[in-house]
């Protein structure tokens, strides 16, 4: 596994990923410039961004799943893989993180703070912090908007977000903003949570996305 810093700065001309799109190849360009873009937000707070596990063409061709080992990741940090050619971002989450998510204040600013809408994650991680462990979060990370790549924004009141940012992912193309959870806030043009795929632990620190828990 490599540990990088990554430099690339944003652009004006944030790409746009239509969800419906039926171009595959210039679908797959953007969502990968968009994911640069999103990787930029993690300089600004000064966390290393962890490039790993990138498995074959041909195993994502096929939606084969992936194995993702988080036993090295800090409190705090995320890690990005690709699964059938999405990112795939599994989120070490703080107590204070969590904790932060916890308040009545915060889950009054979210669109759905209970996952009612089903298709948005197994049943398994419809819970208050969207996962199995809450230690770990495991989201797809694409907007549920228009598909761009949100950017992965931990720090809490930062300028650029406001005095009330407690930590979450913040879109560039339009907006949206969701917590450290992937549930969207009121008043963004996202309509709902991001997408928490299926996936299970093979140990402690071992994930496999692809595949559902046995708590299913
Ligand atoms: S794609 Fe429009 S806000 Fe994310």
């Amino acid at each position: 596994m490599r540990i990088r810093q990554d430099t690339t700065m944003t652009t004006p001309d944030t790409p746009q990923v239509p969800a419906g799109s039926t171009d595959p190849g210039r679908r797959k360009l953007l969502i990968a410039t968009a994911s640069v873009i999103g990787a930029a937000g993690l300089v600004a707070a000064g966390i290393p961004f962890i490039d790993s596990w990138w498995p074959s063409e041909r195993a994502q061709a096929a939606g084969a799943p992936v194995q993702i080992d988080a036993s090295k990741l800090e409190p705090g940090q995320q890690l990005t893989v690709a699964w059938r050619g999405r990112p795939v971002w599994v989120l070490r989450r703080t107590p204070e993180m969590l904790q932060r998510m916890h308040t009545p204040q915060h889950l009054q600013r979210l669109r759905d703070p209970d996952s009612s809408v089903e298709s948005q994650q197994p049943s398994y991680a419809r819970n208050e912090f969207r996962s199995i462990h809450k230690e770990h979060l495991v989201v797809i990370g694409i907007c549920t908007h228009l598909g761009c790549v949100p950017a992965f924004r931990p720090e809490v009141a930062p300028a650029d977000l406001g005095a009330d940012w407690i930590g979450g992912y913040f879109c560039p193309c339009h907006g949206s903003r969701f917590d450290l959870a992937g549930r969207v806030f009121v008043q963004v043009p996202a309509p709902t949570n991001l997408v928490i795929p299926p996936y299970h632990y093979l140990s402690d620190t071992l994930i496999e996305v692809g595949v559902d828990s046995e708590l299913t």
